[in-house]
C-alpha cells in the first residue's frame, strides 16, 4: 500500500510540477503562532489562561472538523468532497510573497489544505480584509490555468468554468466559502544564502468572492497539506532534496519564532527516530503503536482508525491537544490515574478527560513521563511539561491531560506534543523524523 501511495504520488508531481526556482537551494519561514505580539492576533490584555483554553477551544473545532470531513467522505465520491477545515481554527500564519513584483500576504498555515489563496481584485462579495487585495493586472507572472491541465485536476473541487479557466467553490464547514480561478504564479522567499529564491508556476487560487468567519486580519490561506497540489508538493521537486521540517518553540516562549525549513538544510539530524509516512486526503499519516506511562503499563493502539487506510493517526501541527480512540484513551487515563496520587480535577472547557490539581512544583514533578511509540521503533518520550497542559485555571492549578477523545473522528498527533521537537518530513522515502531540540536555537 505504501509503495503503491509512493509511486502514485511522484508520478503526479512529475506529470504536474513546473516549479522552477533560481538554484535548488533551501530556505526557511518563520510560523508566526497567532498568539505572538508579532501576530496580528495578538491580544495584549488575554493572559495566558485565556490563550489556553481558547486554544483547546479552537482544538476541539478543528478536531470536529476533521470528523466532519472523514464521515462526509466515507458517503460520497471524494471529488464532491469539498468540506474544508474551519478557517479560524489555525494556529499559524505565514508571510507568502507573490507575484511580481511580489506582494506580501499574510496567509493563515493550512494543513489538511492543498489550495494555497488570496482575495484578489476584483473581489465581488469578499470578507472585508485590512492588507490590501491581490492585483492579478499588476503582476507580469499572473498565467490563469487551463481546466485541462494536470495541476488543475489535482484539486478536487475545481471545475471548468467559461473561457475554460480552472475554477474552485470550496464550502468550509462552519458554512463559510470561497469562490475563484486558479492561476499560476511567481512565489518568492528568502534563502539561507542570501539572494531570494524564486519558485514559478506554482498553482494559487484567486478568490473573487469569499464569505463566512475568515478574518480581516488574514489575507489569504497557505496550503501546507500533503496532497500532491499543495504548496509543499509543488516547491520541493526543485529543491536539492525532497524534504521539509519544522520546529515549533513552546507557546510560552513569545519571542522566538517557529520556523518551517524547506530542502536538505532542514534535515533533522542527530538522536534522531523515524517512522513511515503516508499522505491520505492531503493529511501526513503516521501509525502509532503503543503508549507507555511512565512506572504504570503500556497501552496496545489498534493498528488501524475509521477513516484512514495506511495508518492510524494524523500528525498536524493545526490542532493543538491530540486525539486517541475512546478505548484507547480510556485505559490511558487509567493507566495514568494509577501513578499520579493527585487530587482529580475538571477540565474548565470539558474537552480533557483527565485533570489535576496541583498547588506547586513538588505537585508538577508527581506527573509522568508518557512514550508515544510510533512504527519502526520510534519511540517520543514526551515530557511532562508537554504531555499534560498547563495554566487552565486563575492560580495555574489544574493541569490535564493533553488528550481528548477522537469519537468518530481521527486520531491526531498535535502541536502541543510537537514543541521542541524538530519534526522532518521527507517526501521521497515517505518518512517522518524526530529530534528532540530547542527550537528558539534553531
Ligand atoms: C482580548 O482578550 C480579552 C480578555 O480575555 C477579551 O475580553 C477580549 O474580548 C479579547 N479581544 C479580542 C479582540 O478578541
Amino acid at each position: 500500500m505504501t509503495i503503491v501511495i509512493l509511486l502514485a504520488l511522484s508520478l503526479a508531481a512529475a506529470a504536474m510540477t513546473t516549479a522552477t526556482a533560481a538554484t535548488a537551494a533551501s530556505f526557511s519561514i518563520e510560523l508566526i503562532h497567532r498568539d505572538s505580539p508579532k501576530s496580528p492576533f495578538y491580544n495584549h490584555s488575554a493572559t495566558s489562561v485565556d490563550r489556553a483554553r481558547a486554544s483547546i477551544y479552537r482544538s476541539a473545532h478543528q478536531a470536529r472538523q476533521i470528523a466532519a470531513r472523514v464521515q462526509r467522505k466515507s458517503v460520497i465520491e471524494p471529488s464532491d468532497a469539498v468540506s474544508r477545515l474551519f478557517p479560524d481554527t489555525f494556529e499559524y500564519l505565514m508571510e507568502l510573497r507573490v507575484g511580481t513584483p511580489p506582494l506580501s500576504i499574510l496567509a493563515v498555515v493550512g494543513t489538511g489544505s492543498d489550495l494555497t489563496w488570496a482575495n484578489c481584485v476584483p473581489c465581488t462579495k469578499c470578507y472585508r480584509q485590512t492588507a490590501p487585495l491581490f492585483d492579478p493586472r499588476k503582476s507580469s507572472s499572473y498565467r490563469t490555468l487551463p481546466c485541462t491541465s494536470n495541476l488543475c485536476k489535482a484539486f478536487s473541487g475545481s471545475s471548468c468554468g467559461e473561457g475554460i479557466s480552472c475554477e474552485y467553490h470550496y464550502a468550509y464547514q462552519d458554512g463559510s466559502n470561497i469562490d475563484g480561478v486558479i492561476a499560476t504564479e511567481d512565489l518568492t522567499f528568502d534563502s539561507s544564502a542570501g539572494s531570494p529564491l524564486v519558485f514559478s508556476n506554482i498553482a494559487f487560487g484567486c478568490n473573487s468572492q469569499s464569505s463566512g468567519s475568515f478574518s480581516s486580519r488574514a489575507a489569504g490561506m497557505a496550503g501546507l497539506g500533503g496532497g500532491p497540489a499543495s504548496l509543499v508538493s509543488q516547491i520541493v521537486p526543485s529543491l536539492d532534496k525532497k524534504y521539509f521540517s519544522y520546529c515549533l518553540v513552546p507557546k510560552s516562549d513569545t519571542q522566538a519564532s517557529s520556523k518551517v525549513i524547506f530542502g536538505s538544510a532542514g534535515v533533522v539530524a542527530g538522536s534522531t527516530v523515524t517512522t513511515p509516512m503516508t499522505v491520505e486526503d492531503s493529511f501526513f499519516v503516521l501509525r502509532l503503536e503503543e503508549i507507555i506511562v511512565d512506572g504504570a503499563g503500556s497501552v496496545p493502539v489498534p493498528p488501524s482508525a475509521p477513516g484512514l487506510k495506511t495508518g492510524n493517526m494524523i500528525i498536524d501541527s493545526s490542532t493543538t491537544l491530540n486525539y486517541l480512540p475512546t478505548g484507547v484513551l480510556s485505559s490511558l487515563v487509567e493507566q495514568v490515574s494509577k501513578v499520579v496520587s493527585l487530587p482529580k480535577a475538571t477540565d474548565p472547557e470539558g474537552v480533557m478527560p483527565l485533570c489535576f490539581t496541583v498547588t506547586g512544583e513538588s505537585d508538577r514533578q508527581k506527573l509522568p513521563f508518557i512514550t508515544f511509540k510510533f512504527a519502526g521503533e520510534a519511540s517520543l518520550r514526551l515530557s511532562p511539561t508537554i504531555i499534560f497542559m498547563d495554566e487552565l485555571s486563575f492560580g495555574g492549578n489544574v493541569v490535564c491531560l493533553a488528550v481528548a477523545n477522537s469519537g468518530s473522528g481521527l486520531p491526531i498527533f498535535g502541536n502541543l506534543a510537537q514543541q521542541n521537537l524538530h519534526v522532518g518530513y521527507d517526501l521521497d522515502i515517505p518518512a517522518v523524523t524526530f529530534v528532540s531540540a530547542d527550537c528558539a536555537q534553531l
